[in-house]
This record gives structure tokens, sequence and C-alpha cells, in this order.
């Protein structure tokens, strides 16, 4: 027989957060808290994992459904009506105990909003409750200020009498330090028996799972509460303060990850780095870098300050100045990028191309070696290898109704100054005098010009002078 299955409840609204969003969906270092539970579910328990959804299911489910990859298998059920956390475990009876047999000997169990927990942690939890021999096990931990947290009461030889939740608890109960994790382990087969007991006769009219550590105490069963110092891994989202006080503590777990794997940062405390995000060895960040969603920057590059980089794909070696945005793109090795430069979705970088100040790129491919080096708009735009786009250059890929693409061949040299209107393309090798509005194509090594010639007038300038200062005598 298996041992561990564990159950996330998720089904809870989350009222204190004050949202329009489900709370297990609230992201933290860029994941929604149910994916940190979820993950830690999935790699301690050996059998079944079932996470219970209720309010803004349909939601939840999407998500669950976009992480099915990472960790299945798992089941989903549904709470439908949120009648408190006893009532959420119940929906798993179907699935732990199919037809009256548990799935596994034993059952975790974890709220959805305690992303800190750590696997060390629940390994350890498994392992107490294995070895005592014990029909539930928890997690508990001391709390300067304990409120909001269900109590644990112990009797004179310390053993656990019950949990007590704050709104029901005596003034010298709500004086108890140690409180309830939200985290257990539990005999499948007691478990659901329990539940079946539990009523809903308490200050918020909902079922408790804690009522079921003071119902296996009743009936002399074993029951042990594990106390851990590391209170931080115990802290439940039920805030946005919460949220804020969770995030800064897995940041700063996300960046000590990746100042070990050998990242340096200048000022670790403002580096952003999402837990989706992977950074290669002697990259260096400065300060204010912010790095999220799924992003992958390589080894040796040096990112500056201020710089955002979003959902992208940077090689090595790759220096991105300051104040530079990088949404949806690829970067490759070498490439250089700003400062004040926006790197905007479908941008594909080759190796060694430039990319400079006030230079806006989208759904455009800048060819090897290429350089847009000022202030230019490229979109919709293919640029071979070696190509120099000059200052002020835009490719004029709107009409108003519809985009079209502008091509540019391999070390073709495009002058300051030039609209391409697309659909338009520049032929290998061609150059474009600068201030040119460019509507045809340019034919291989052509020169194309489209400026009206230059109007010289000698003395002109001298002549308006010495008219005016005759006017103002
Ligand atoms: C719970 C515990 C409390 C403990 C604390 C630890 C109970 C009764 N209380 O309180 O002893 O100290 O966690 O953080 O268990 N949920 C459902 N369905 C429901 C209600 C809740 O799935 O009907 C889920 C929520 O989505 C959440 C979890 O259960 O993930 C805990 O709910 P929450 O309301 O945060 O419980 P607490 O008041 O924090
Ligand atoms: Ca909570």
């Amino acid at each position: 027989m298996k041992k561990f299955s564990a159950i996330v409840i998720a089904a809870g609204r989350g009222t204190r957060m004050r949202s329009r969003t489900t709370k297990a969906l609230h992201p933290v270092a860029g994941r929604p808290l149910l994916w940190y539970m979820l993950s830690l579910a999935r790699r301690v328990a050996d059998a079944r994992v079932v996470v219970v959804i209720g309010h803004q299911a349909d939601r939840v489910r999407a998500f669950l459904d976009q992480s099915k990859a990472d960790f299945e298998p798992f089941d989903v059920v549904l709470q439908p009506e949120q009648l408190g956390t006893g009532h959420a475990v119940r929906q798993a009876q179907a699935v732990l105990m199919p037809n009256g047999k548990a799935a596994s000997k034993h059952c975790l169990i974890v709220n959805a909003d305690t992303p800190l927990l750590s696997r060390a942690t629940v390994r350890r939890l498994l392992a107490r409750h294995e070895k005592e021999k014990a029909v539930l096990t928890l997690l508990s931990t001391e709390l300067p200020k304990p409120r909001g947290y269900g109590r644990v009461v112990r009797d004179e030889t310390r053993q656990v009498l019950k949990v007590v939740e704050e709104a029901d608890a005596t003034r010298v109960e709500r004086a108890i330090h140690e409180v309830n994790a939200g985290t257990y382990v539990v005999d499948t087969l007691f478990l659901f028996k329990a539940l079946a007991r539990v009523r809903a006769q308490n200050a918020q009219g909902e079922y408790y799972l804690t009522d079921v550590v003071g119902l296996a105490v009743a009936e002399g069963r074993k029951v042990v509460g594990l106390k851990t110092s590391d209170s931080l891994e115990c802290l439940g989202v039920n805030t946005r303060e919460h949220l804020a006080g969770v995030e800064e503590a897995v940041r700063h777990r996300i960046r000590a990850r990746w100042l070990n794997a050998g990242v340096t940062m200048l000022d670790s405390r403002t580096t952003f780095i999402d837990d989706t995000v992977t950074i290669g060895m002697d990259t260096v960040l400065h300060p204010g870098v912010t790095l999220e969603g799924q992003t992958n920057i390589g080894s040796g590059c040096v990112i500056r300050s201020a710089s955002r980089i979003t959902n992208s794909v940077v090689g090595k070696a790759v220096t991105i100045q300051d104040s530079s945005v990088v949404e949806q793109a690829v970067v490759e090795d070498h490439a250089t990028i700003g400062p004040f430069a926006h790197i905007r979705p479908g941008a594909v970088l080759r190796k060694q191309a430039k990319v400079g100040n006030f230079v806006e790129v989208k759904n455009t491919e800048l060819g090897a070696g290429s350089k847009a080096n000022h202030l230019t708009y490229l979109g919709d735009a293919t640029v071979g290898k070696r190509v120099n786009i000059g200052a002020g250059t835009i490719t004029c890929n709107y009409d108003g109704y519809k985009k079209d693409r502008t091509t540019i061949e391999d070390g073709a040299f495009i002058g300051s100054d030039t609209q391409l209107v697309a659909p338009v393309k520049v032929g290998r090798g061609a150059v474009v005098g600068s201030g040119s509005t460019i509507t045809e194509d340019v034919p291989a090594d052509a020169l194309a010009l489209s400026r009206s010639p230059q109007v010289t007038k000698e003395k002109w300038a001298a002549r308006e002078r010495a008219d005016h200062s005759e006017k103002e005598k």
C-alpha cells in the first residue's frame, strides 16, 4: 500500500485579501500561491494528490490545466459551497477512499496559503508521524503575535489536546503562542470517519478540519504536535500584508538560489527575479533589474539598472544597458541593447546585433551583426546580416487598416532619417540615402534617394542679415 496521499485545500475565497481574484491565484514571485503548494504536495506524496477548489473554480481549474505538465498526476475536486476546511477535505473522500478502501495509509493535508513551507519540514512531519505511529501529526510554531491562527492546546504533560480557532478561544486559550500551521498528516481511514462527525457548531458556523484533532484525542488515539522553530515557514497568507511578507521572503530565497549559482547582484535587495526565471553563471545584475515570467538569461550577461525583461530568451554575453524593456523577445549571444531601448513581442535580435538609444523593435528580426543605434522604430521587418540602420529610421508598417512588412537584405545601408513605407524591400547591399521616403523596392546594390535635390544660394544669408539691420535703423 502506498504511504502518503496529499490534499491541498484551495476552495476558500480569501475574504481578507479584499480582491476580485480568489486567494489561491494571487501570485508570489510570478507564480500563484497554489502553485507552491501543489508543487510541494506532488514532490512529497507517493500516492494521489487532490486539489480541492471552489471559489472561482473555473479560473483555478484553468490554472491547474496549464500546470498539468508540471505536476501530473493530480486530481481536482469541487467544494461547491465553502463550508469550512473540514468540509473541504471531505470532498477528497471519493478520490482517496474509492469503494471505502484507503488509497494510501496516510494523508498529508495543506492549506493553499502557506507557500513558504519547505519540503524538508514536511518530510520531517511525515517521518515523525510514521515513527510515532500517530493517527494525526500536526505542524505548529510559536509566534510572538499569534493573532488570526488556531491555537494548539496542550495538557500539563505537553500532550496535544485540541486546536481551538481564535474566534472560539477563551481568554486563556488566546494567550497561547503555539499556533496551528494548517499542515497535518492523518491516518486516511481515521480522517474520513472523523470528518463525518465534525459539526459546524462554533463561532463561524463552519466545519473545522481542526476539530479532528480533538476527536482523535477523545478516542484515545495518538496525536503528535511537531513544533518548528522556523515560524516564517508557517506563515499563512490571509491579507495583502501577509502576501507582501511572503513575497519578500520568496524573492529572498530566489536571489540566494542564483547568487549560489554564480550570478552577481550589485544590490540584491532591489533585484526582482520571478521563480520562473533561469540565469547563467557570471551574469551581472545591476540595481533595480526585474526578470519576470518565462525568461532565460544566458551566462556572462550584463544587465544594467532599471531594466526589465519579461518572457524572453537572452543568450550569452549579452549587454543590456540601463532602463531598457525586453518583452517576449529572443536576444542571441553578444547582442547589445539600450540604454532606453524597447524590445517588444516578436523581436529577434541575432548574434552581435546592436540596438541603441531610444530604439523600438517589434515583431522584427534583426540579423547577425546588424545595428540600429539611435532613435529608430523597426516594426514588422526582416533585417538581414550586417545591415546598418541610420539614426531616426522608421518602418511605416501601418496604413491605418493593416500592417505590412519591410524587408532589408544583408549588407544594406539605410541612411539616417529614412522612412520605409511597407510593404517594401531593400535588396542586398543596397544604399538608401538619408532623408528618403522609400515607397518602392530597391534592387540589390542600388542607391535609392527620394529627397529633393539641395538648393544652395551663395551669400544669401549675409544679404538677409544686411537687409534686416537696414530696417532696424
Ligand atoms: C486555518 C486553520 C487554523 C490555522 C491556519 C493556519 C481551520 C479551521 N483553521 O485558519 O487553525 O492556524 O489555517 O494558516 O482549519 N478552504 C477551503 N474551503 C473552505 C474554507 C477554507 O478550501 O470552505 C481553504 C482555503 O482556501 C485555504 C485553507 O482552506 O487554503 C485555509 O483557510 P483559511 O480561511 O485561510 O483558514 P485560516 O482562518 O487561516
Ligand atoms: Ca489562512
